[in-house]
């Protein structure tokens, strides 16, 4: 396969700085060279660079950096959907809100290659709030209800081509907010929140979205945000919730989806280096990519008893 590294040094969808140091520790903890010894050819495209911040306000008073985030979204969304045509894009975050971008630059690409757009959002959060709807204001909590084309996000442009409810899938979510629960709820949208990955385990729910990714001939984004795993073994977050997937979890989630082969693009976002502890989240991460893009214990089939 061939990666593209983009780098989307942005911390502006949530208060606590540091995100924007995402990239070099990606790049420091071996990202490219992890890649390459799988046999992969990369090529890092450096750090996006997001176009002035046009102006722009809306109603809801809690809403921060605005203009910005505006600005990264196009940004990140022309970028993503040139990487498509070239290879998989690899995009190296930066706080969430990033996801603004990259999931609108998929369904650029997928529209113009006639395929429908799954997206597989790994997170503890739900981030289906609208601008409007957001209660902290961190724009970060916002891309699913964006890539759904949800009216609330009146000084954004239209989503390009709306991913439909049945096309998402959430796994490891533990934080809701009212909002975001009504939202979810009136939408057929599938949620594997930690109560149904503690009854069923991740195997079987994953195996199920990527028959039906499969099945409809998809591209597949995935959203990989750090609080997805346990804030034991990924302490460089600012949005840390306990009860998150463990390391083996982790692994054999990214397994599967090597497995499948489906996987078009994919997000890593909130990794805040100056919260790490002697890199771990980073390298963790690092090693996370290195099981998705088929990195094994040992070679053989999978089931092997
Ligand atoms: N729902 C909360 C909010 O809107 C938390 C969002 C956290 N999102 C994230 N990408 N970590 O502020
Ligand atoms: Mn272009
Ligand atoms: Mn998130
Ligand atoms: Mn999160």
């Amino acid at each position: 396969t061939h990666c593209i590294l983009l780098g989307a040094p942005l911390d502006e969808g949530q208060r606590r700085p540091g995100c924007l140091m995402g990239p070099a520790a990606y790049r420091v903890a071996g990202l490219a060279q992890t890649l390459v010894a799988l046999n992969h050819s990369v090529e890092d495209r450096g750090d996006v660079l997001p176009g002035p911040a046009p102006r722009a306000t809306c109603t809801n008073r809690a809403v921060h950096h605005l203009p910005e985030m505006l600005a990264w979204t196009e940004a990140l969304r022309e970028a993503t959907a040139d990487a498509l045509q070239d290879g998989l894009p690899i995009i190296m975050g930066g706080d969430h809100a990033l996801a603004l971008g990259t999931v609108a630059g998929a369904a650029v690409h997928a529209e113009r290659m006639g395929r429908p757009l799954f997206v597989l959002w790994l997170d503890a959060h739900s981030d289906i709030h609208t601008v409007e709807s957001t209660t902290s204001g961190n724009l970060h909590g916002t891309p699913i209800a964006y890539a759904l084309g949800l009216p609330g996000f009146d000084p954004f442009p239209p989503f390009p081509h709306p991913v439909p409810g049945h096309n998402i899938c959430m796994f490891g979510i533990r934080s809701v907010d009212p909002a975001e629960h009504a939202a979810m709820q009136a939408i057929d949208i599938t949620v594997n929140d930690m109560r149904v990955l503690d009854e069923y385990g991740i195997v079987a729910p994953l195996r199920g979205f990527l028959d039906r990714v499969q099945a409809a001939g998809g591209m597949l984004h995935v959203s990989l945000d750090v609080d997805f795993l346990d804030p034991s073994i990924a302490p460089a977050v600012g949005t840390t919730v306990p009860g998150g997937t463990t390391f083996r979890e982790a692994h054999l989630v990214m397994e599967l989806l090597h497995e499948s082969g489906l996987v078009t693009s994919l997000d890593l976002v909130e990794l805040n280096p100056f919260l790490d502890d002697r890199g771990r989240t980073a390298k963790l991460m690092v090693d996370l990519v290195g099981s998705l893009m088929g990195r094994k214990v040992f070679d053989r089939p999978t089931r092997s008893f």
